[in-house]
Formats: structure tokens, C-alpha cells, sequence
């Protein structure tokens, strides 16, 4: 119960990591909100939750998009009576060299990873600084710090996303919200299935070779993303801001 009668708000909740979130959020005494794009996904994390006898709601929402944004937090804080945490981990998945990638592109990937937070954020304000122990965990990932082939948008956008969780960390401080990132390596979610078929790979060897540069030798499962943005969302984090909890098996080292 470390999250014992918290309010709050998982985007990307219907899939993967955000849906490893909620679940974790929700077993250890939170009420969450599922705010994501895809409506079955949501409904699916809902009834895990529900099942499990925990409290929470599914928001269609497009983080991308202002408006969308602004209703869900509205009824997020209905349903919850206020708003204590956010977490940002919806994301568009946008690869390619420079050359590859068209304006297009740039909007969505930029729109979602980077404007859909700052939208988040921006909404929830009004509410986080009414809370005793406000604070924002943005899912980033390792491809905000390092480089890799043919990845150049989606690195672009998770840099940005660290920058941005330092800048808030800096002028959120005089409300006492805390924000932090989390940095995945590779991890096991829809979202892998999604690039090996785009890269027609052959799944174990795909697994195998992404799990292969970490100390560990494997890739991670969303629940150990889960536990190190529990920690940051809970109490036991009160004294860290600005920072970035990296969770890659050593893959980064
Ligand atoms: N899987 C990995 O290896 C890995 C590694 C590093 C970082 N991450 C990060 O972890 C987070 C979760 O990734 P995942 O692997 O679980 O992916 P996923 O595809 O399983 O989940 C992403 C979720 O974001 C939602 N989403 C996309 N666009 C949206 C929008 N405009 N508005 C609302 N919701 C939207 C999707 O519907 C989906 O439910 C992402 O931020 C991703 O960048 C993942």
C-alpha cells in the first residue's frame, strides 16, 4: 500500500509499461485513471484492475491534442476528487535516419512524446499544487541519452523529454512538485512485437540480440519499469527531483 489513496493519472495506459503502471499503481492503494488513445486496451487495463478489486477509470484521450487533454483531466479530477501524481508514458513510436523522416513525422513523434506531456502537465496543475505530495514520473527511455542506428526521432523526442523533466523539476519546485523520468532499456511489450514485424526479424533472435548488450542478458518485462516509477511516485522518493532512474540492465554502463 505505498501508494495508499493517491490520485492518479497513467497515459498510455492500455498497453505494455503504462499498463504495467497502472496495474502495480493500483495494487499498491492508488486510484488511476487510464488515459490513452486506444478505448480496448483501456477497458482490457480496467478490468485487470477492477478484477484485482482495485479503483480505477478509463478517459479516451489524444495526448497530442489540447483538447482532449483538458476534458480528461477534468473528469480524471471528477472521479478521483484531485489529482496527487502523473504519470506520462504514451508515446509514438517514429524511427528512421534524417533522410527518412518527413515533417510529418517530426509533428507526431514530437507532438506526442514531448507535447503530449507538456499538455498533461500543463492541465494538471491547477490541481498537483492543491496535492500534499504532487509529482510527475515521465517515461523516457536510454534513447534519450545515447545514439542508435536509424533512431533519429525518437531519440530526438526522449532528449527533449529529459530536458523537459529537468526544466519543470527546476520551476515546479516552488509548488513542491517533485519530477523525474524513468529510462527504460528494451523491454517486452507490445510495442517490441510492433518492431521485429517492421523489421521482419526473426523473434528470438531479435530478443536475443537485444538482450545481449545488457549485463543481465535479457530483456526487462514491464513490471521492473513499474516498481522504479512506484518508488519515484511514492513518499520514499520525498528528496529526488530532476533525475533519471535508468532501467536497462545495465545495457547503458
Ligand atoms: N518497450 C521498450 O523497450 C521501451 C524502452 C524504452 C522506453 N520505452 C517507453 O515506455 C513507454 C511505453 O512503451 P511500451 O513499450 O509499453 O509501448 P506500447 O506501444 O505497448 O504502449 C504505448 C501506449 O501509448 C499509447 N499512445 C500512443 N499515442 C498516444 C496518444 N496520442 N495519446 C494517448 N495514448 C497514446 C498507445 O495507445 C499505447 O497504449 C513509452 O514512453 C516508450 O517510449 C519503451
Amino acid at each position: 500500500m505505498r501508494l495508499k489513496s493517491k490520485k492518479v493519472i497513467v497515459t498510455g495506459g492500455a498497453s505494455g509499461i503504462g499498463r504495467a503502471i497502472c496495474t502495480v499503481f493500483a495494487a499498491e492503494g492508488a486510484s488511476v485513471v487510464i488515459a490513452d488513445i486506444d478505448e480496448p486496451g483501456s477497458m482490457e487495463t480496467l478490468s485487470l484492475i477492477q478484477s484485482a478489486g482495485g479503483h480505477a477509470a478509463a478517459i479516451t484521450t489524444d495526448v497530442s491534442s489540447e483538447e482532449s487533454v483538458a476534458k480528461m483531466i477534468s473528469a480524471s479530477e471528477s472521479f478521483l476528487g484531485g489529482i496527487d501524481i502523473l504519470v506520462n508514458d504514451a508515446a509514438a513510436f517514429v524511427f528512421g535516419k534524417l533522410e527518412d523522416v518527413s515533417r510529418k513525422d517530426w509533428e507526431v513523434v514530437f507532438g506526442v512524446n514531448v507535447i503530449g506531456a507538456s499538455n498533461t502537465v500543463k492541465h494538471s496543475l491547477p490541481f498537483l499544487k492543491k496535492s500534499a505530495s504532487p509529482n510527475i514520473v515521465n517515461i523516457a527511455s536510454v534513447s534519450g541519452f545515447i545514439a542508435q542506428p536509424a533512431f533519429v526521432p525518437y531519440n530526438a523526442s526522449k532528449g527533449a523529454l529529459l530536458q523537459l523533466t529537468k526544466c519543470m523539476a527546476m520551476d515546479l519546485s516552488e509548488f513542491k512538485i517533485r519530477v523525474n523520468s524513468v529510462c527504460p532499456g528494451a523491454i517486452y511489450t507490445p510495442a517490441t512485437e510492433r518492431h521485429i514485424a517492421f523489421e521482419n526479424a526473426d523473434r528470438d533472435e531479435f530478443l536475443k540480440k537485444a538482450g545481449e548488450g545488457s549485463f543481465l542478458k535479457r530483456v526487462g518485462r514491464p513490471e521492473e519499469v513499474a516498481y522504479a516509477a512506484l518508488f519515484l511516485a511514492s513518499d520514499e522518493a520525498s528528496f529526488i527531483t530532476g533525475t533519471q532512474l535508468v532501467v536497462d540492465g545495465g545495457a547503458t554502463v
